[in-house]
């Protein structure tokens, strides 16, 4: 049907006669000469229908956008002066010998040039996805998944499928339950992630696993977020973890060399949890802004600004400094939105001083709370936070976990308004995570990374001694901000992974009956193994320059985990729901 792409077409076609297909991006009618923009997935050629082909002009008058349509002419060079140097066929142009309609189109819902609301992008995706960027952005994407298997496949990995229907798998999200027909009142759940599976294959063998594969969280959705999402997912044996992690870095190293023909350092720098934690109020520092907390709860704790001086003394308490490069020009009003800014990540206010002169000591600064700190205090503080003249200091003060998502929110805001966020790739690979979260409300220990995660103190008695001082054998990669991965070396001897379960308060009984598989398989000979997953849409987002992971995945859901295109989900009819043997009770009438 055709002999080129119409992207491709140049210089050195000239004088041939070719046959394009595409689709109509613009049409313009110039006294007697019709011009197409003609589009296929390599790009636009200009196509010339001349009135002395009478027949081709006809179908040429009829066009409108997105029609379908075939050409054939010959390829010439355009005149002086109409040479579109934005365009790889700006040099040339198609005289179109005869032009056939393949498929008219309705009016589309947008140009292709023009901005859309995501909802009518999504709901006309086939259309949307016409668009130069996405055609780019989906593309790259493969050539990531290409450049993945090639480094595994040349190490060894082998990929493998696991379930889709499967039990429950622990990864901290709701599951999507799948009800079976055949097992009157049980369900399926969609993975979470292959996790259990991939170790049960390290326990049969095979060393190296991967897989790129959709995993399933009901959770609250973000721009960086998908009910369903795609990770490549790896396990090793026999592997400690400086080699897992050195093995996996030269996996990002690859990628991004052979995609982007982007250099990252080798190897990537390390922070453990805590220092992360006190540096950047985040265990996903994004390393491109240079600003750091300081901590100064030690400076405050005698004074008599009760805002500071409680959670100085408290042991769960943070009191930190952030310099504002400059700040000292910042207005009240500029304050005032940044005090709300933190307030949306649950502090309570940002106390500040304006430093004019650090030399001057006490008469140099300006602020509301400079008369309840001490001369000490303040020398201390400057020192520490190593602000200077013209700068500004905003300080946390609270439960730390309070502080450093505030401030740690607030150190990428600032980032972002003061122009600090440098270019390019910040990798980072984040350790020593603790083992076990307090959950306050369900006072309980909770996993931080998940329950097979190994303790960095492999005794037993030694993790139920002190759970909340344990690290885990865990490690997350960070990148420009974005948890871009995360793994573990995995336990794999059975009495540790009881003691872990009942440490996480899942009964004896309730691990035979969720997890007795796994430990059965523990008692036969298990090897040491651990691995990692790689998000593969964060990936693809953040080497695509895109904001949102749903602009890297050719069918999306929204916000609101529900697909315009499709209107899925959607109600069941009722013979279906019978023989499922589910009863859906009406939905509850509208309150008020
Ligand atoms: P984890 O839960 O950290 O680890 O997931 C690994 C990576 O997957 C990405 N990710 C997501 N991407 C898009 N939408 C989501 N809802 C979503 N949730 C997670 C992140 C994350 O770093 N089984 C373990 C891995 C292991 O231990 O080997 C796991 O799933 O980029
Ligand atoms: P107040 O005593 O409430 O008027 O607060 C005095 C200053 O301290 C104001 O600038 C507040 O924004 C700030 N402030 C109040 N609570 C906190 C807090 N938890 N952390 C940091 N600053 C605070």
């Amino acid at each position: 049907m055709r002999t080129h792409y119409c992207g491709e077409v140049n210089e050195s076609h000239c004088g041939a006669s070719i046959a394009v297909a595409g689709w109509v991006h613009r049409r313009r009618d110039h006294g007697g000469v019709i011009f197409i923009d003609l589009r296929d997935r390599a790009g636009l050629l200009q196509v010339v229908v001349d009135p002395d082909t009478p027949a081709a002009f006809r179908q040429a008058e009829r066009l409108g956008r997105e029609f379908c349509i075939r050409v054939q002419g010959l390829v010439r060079p355009r005149p002086a002066g109409t040479i579109n140097p934005h365009l790889a066929s700006g040099q040339v142009e198609l005289l179109a010998q005869e032009l056939e309609v393949l498929n008219p189109s309705a009016t589309p819902p947008f140009t292709l040039d023009e901005e859309a609301s995501e909802e009518l992008r999504l709901r006309y995706r086939y259309v949307d996805l016409r668009r130069e960027v996405m055609q780019q952005r989906l593309r790259q994407r493969h050539a990531l998944t290409r450049a993945m298997r090639g480094y595994l496949d040349e190490r060894g990995f082998v990929d493998i499928e696991t379930p889709m229907l499967t039990r429950a798998t622990p990864e901290g999200a709701r599951d999507y339950l799948v009800p079976s027909r055949t097992h009157p009142g049980k369900f399926f759940a969609l993975p979470q992630s292959p996790q259990i599976f991939k170790q049960l294959l390290m326990m049969s063998g095979f060393d190296r696993y991967y897989q790129i594969v959709r995993c399933f969280r009901d959770e609250d959705l973000r721009a960086d977020r998908q009910p369903e999402f795609t990770q490549l997912d790896i396990e090793t044996s026999f592997l400690d973890q400086q080699e897992l992690m050195a093995l996996m870095e030269g996996l990002v190293r690859h990628v991004f060399r052979t995609v982007l023909g982007a250099e990252l350092p080798d190897p990537f720098p390390r922070l453990s949890y805590a220092e992360a934690m006190r540096r950047y109020g985040s265990d996903k520092p994004d390393l491109r802004v240079p600003l750091e907390l300081a901590d100064v709860a030690d400076l405050v704790r005698d004074c008599e600004f009760k805002v500071f001086a409680a959670p100085a003394a408290d042991p769960r308490g943070r009191v930190a400094a952030l310099v504002v490069p400059g700040g000292a020009t910042l207005t009240r009003r500029q304050i005032d939105e940044y005090t709300a800014f933190v307030g949306r990540h649950g502090a309570r206010g940002l106390a500040y001083v304006k430093v004019t002169s650090v030399a001057a000591g006490r008469a140099g600064l300006q602020s509301p709370i400079l008369k309840f700190l001490s001369d000490a205090a303040v020398a201390g503080i400057l020192e520490r936070s190593r602000a200077a003249d013209g700068d500004l200091i905003f300080f946390g003060a609270d439960q730390a976990g309070i502080v450093n998502d505030a401030l740690g929110a607030l150190r990428l805001q600032l980032g972002r308004d003061l122009g600090l966020v440098a270019a390019g790739w910040r990798p980072l690979w984040v350790v020593d995570f603790p083992m076990f979260e307090w959950d306050a409300t369900e006072r309980r220990w909770v996993a931080m990374h998940h329950p097979f995660t190994s303790p960095a103190e492999p005794d037993p008695a030694a993790l139920v001694a002190d759970p909340g001082a344990a690290l885990a054998r865990a490690y997350d990669l960070v990148l420009n901000g974005s948890e871009i991965g995360g793994g573990s070396i995995r336990i794999h001897r059975e009495e540790l992974q009881s003691t872990v379960f009942g440490l996480l308060g899942i009964e004896a009984e309730e691990a035979r009956a969720k997890f007795g598989f796994l430990l059965e398989a523990l008692r036969y000979g298990a090897p040491p193994h651990g691995g990692i997953a790689f998000g593969l849409d964060r990936l693809a987002m953040l080497m695509s320059g895109a904001d949102s992971i749903r602009d890297v995945i050719a069918f999306p859901k929204t916000q609101s985990a529900w697909c315009p295109l499709t209107d899925a989900p959607a109600p069941a009819g009722d013979a279906q729901l019978r023989e499922l043997h589910i009863r859906v009770k009406p939905p509850a009438p509208p309150e008020g």
